[in-house]
């Protein structure tokens, strides 16, 4: 569970993209593998899906090959299980000092140039990205499907909604404060602008928080859907009084049948929740009402995250913004 210091979570917030680089860290595999709703829904899962002496499974994304190695334990005959970072060395490595290395194969090569001398019973990956779509998740379970699946192979998860809700937040307003000031007398006003505009992580946010009813921005059937791309346009009444300063995104991940991880305001797991933040707080009155048109894409391998709103009070405008993660992904990418 996040520890909070100083009414903040001690995991670091920070910009979702890029994620490229993350998995090398053991932090970050440390702060998986602590996660106890994380851990036991997977577990849960995979204990249930498993046909013991009969299953076999493909993952993708062994990290440091826990999954695999619960799949393992409950029975699973064999284990096909990619990684593409240098992670896997220690995966297999970690295999081996549990003696699971005959019935756990780790692949370091890209799943689309593999080819497996059976199907899979069952494929799973925990490839859930921050606002659950940003590991590409889509994709990876689309092609995994179409490659190594067959008519009645399980998937886990198998279905991947995402949820956004206008809210307040004393969280991202002092970081974005702390980038207008000069630092030091110097000009940093360059990372202003790029912070000023973006989406944030790992924010604790409460339930408390929300101002109106949640509203669904995609449904992913994994294994189905193909495309990432999605516009969602969305209407919210307000339902409190409150300052409105962006919008909460989480995700509900359904693993196996009711099993699922919703990473909702509120919840503890280590996603926590991810926020768009308006250009400015707005003091908001039960029944002002707020449109939202939020769309996710992919250019160059990256998820982008574009947002647009109205915030209305008796058909008068009160504030409207857009934005997107482009100019971050543009200075990931040396573009900027
Ligand atoms: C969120 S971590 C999960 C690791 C581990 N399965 C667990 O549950 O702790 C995702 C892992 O997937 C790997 N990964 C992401 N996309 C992949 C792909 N297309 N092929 C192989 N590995 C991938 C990342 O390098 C990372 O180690």
């Amino acid at each position: 569970m996040p520890k909070i210091i100083n009414g903040k979570p001690c995991y670091s917030q920070f910009e979702i993209f890029p994620i490229k680089g993350y998995f090398s860290k053991f932090g970050a595999h440390q702060t998986m593998l602590e996660d106890k709703i994380r851990m036991t829904a997977y577990k849960n899962a995979l204990r249930k899906a498993i046909i013991p002496g009969k299953s076999i499974i493909v993952e993708i994304g062994t990290g440091t090959g826990i999954l695999s190695l619960l799949a393992a334990r409950y029975g699973a005959r064999k284990i096909y299980t990619f990684e593409l970072g240098p992670i896997a060395n220690l995966a297999k490595k970690i295999i081996s000092d549990n003696h699971f290395e005959n019935t756990i194969e780790v692949i370091t090569k890209p799943f689309e140039e593999v080819s497996l001398p059976e199907k899979a019973d069952i494929i799973v990956s925990e490839t859930l990205g921050l606002i659950g779509i940003e590991e590409n998740t889509v994709n990876i379970f689309y092609n995994v499907k179409q490659k190594f699946g067959k008519k009645d192979t399980i998937l886990i998860p198998y279905e991947l909604e995402i949820y956004c809700c206008p809210s307040s937040s004393k969280t991202v307003i002092p970081m974005k404060k702390f980038w207008e000031n000069s630092i030091e007398s110097f000009n940093f006003s360059t990372i202003k602008n790029l912070t000023s505009n973006n989406i944030y992580s790992r924010l604790l946010i409460n339930k408390a928080s929300l101002l109106s009813q949640k509203s669904i921005c995609n449904d992913y059937i994994l294994g189905k859907n193909k495309e990432l791309t999605n516009t969602s346009n969305h209407r919210f009444i307000i339902n409190k009084n409150g300052n409105i300063e962006g919008f909460t995104i989480w995700f509900n991940a359904k693993l196996y049948k009711d099993i699922a991880i919703n990473t909702q305001p509120g919840s503890k797991t280590h996603w926590q929740q991810s926020f768009i933040l308006c250009e400015k707080p707005v003091r908001l009155r039960k029944k002002d009402c707020i449109n939202l048109s939020l769309s996710f894409s992919k250019i160059d391998d990256e998820t982008v995250v574009e947002w647009k709103y109205e915030i209305i009070r008796s058909k008068q405008l009160l504030l409207e913004g857009f934005g997107s993660n482009r100019d971050i992904i543009n200075y990931s990418k040396g573009k900027f």
